[in-house]
């Protein structure tokens, strides 16, 4: 190994170890096409919530938006494992809810996901 190439695995240790690396983030940001239609990421409601500042606030609860009984009841709120759980199978995970939306089958594709939303601050 010569001193050019060294420092760049160390990069890519770093990157392969980060559990939410930027290549998890930029493929969450292509998957996340199938949620743009309904969920801004500029504050503003549409068809569904805005998911800016989505990790750490309580389900239900994003101002302005007129949520389903369901999901205003969920009780918890959205971490990685409640995101995951809820992407992968949106009734299961909160029964009664009226997102439209089927779920992401890929648990790859839902931890991009869940790191691009993590982002949005
Ligand atoms: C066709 C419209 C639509 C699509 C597509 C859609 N959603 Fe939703 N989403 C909604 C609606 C409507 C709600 C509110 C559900 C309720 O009140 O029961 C919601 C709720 C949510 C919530 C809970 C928000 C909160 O503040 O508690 C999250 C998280 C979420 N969606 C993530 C996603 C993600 C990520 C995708 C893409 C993989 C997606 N949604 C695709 C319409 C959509």
């Amino acid at each position: 190994m010569n001193k050019t190439t060294f420092p760049l695995v160390l990069a890519l240790l770093a990157l392969a170890g980060d559990p939410a690396s930027a290549q998890d983030v930029a493929a969450g940001k292509a998957a996340f096409a199938q949620c743009s239609a309904c969920h801004s990421i500029d504050g503003s409601n549409g068809a569904g919530p805005s998911l800016v500042g989505i990790t750490g606030r309580k389900a239900g609860t994003f101002p302005g938006f007129r949520f389903s009984r369901a999901m205003k009841g969920a009780g918890f709120s959205w971490d990685e494992k409640t995101l995951s759980a809820y992407l992968a199978d949106p009734q299961q995970a909160v029964p009664g809810n009226v997102m439209p939306f089927s779920g992401v089958a890929d648990a790859q594709q839902r931890r991009d996901l869940i790191a691009y939303l993590a982002t949005l601050k």
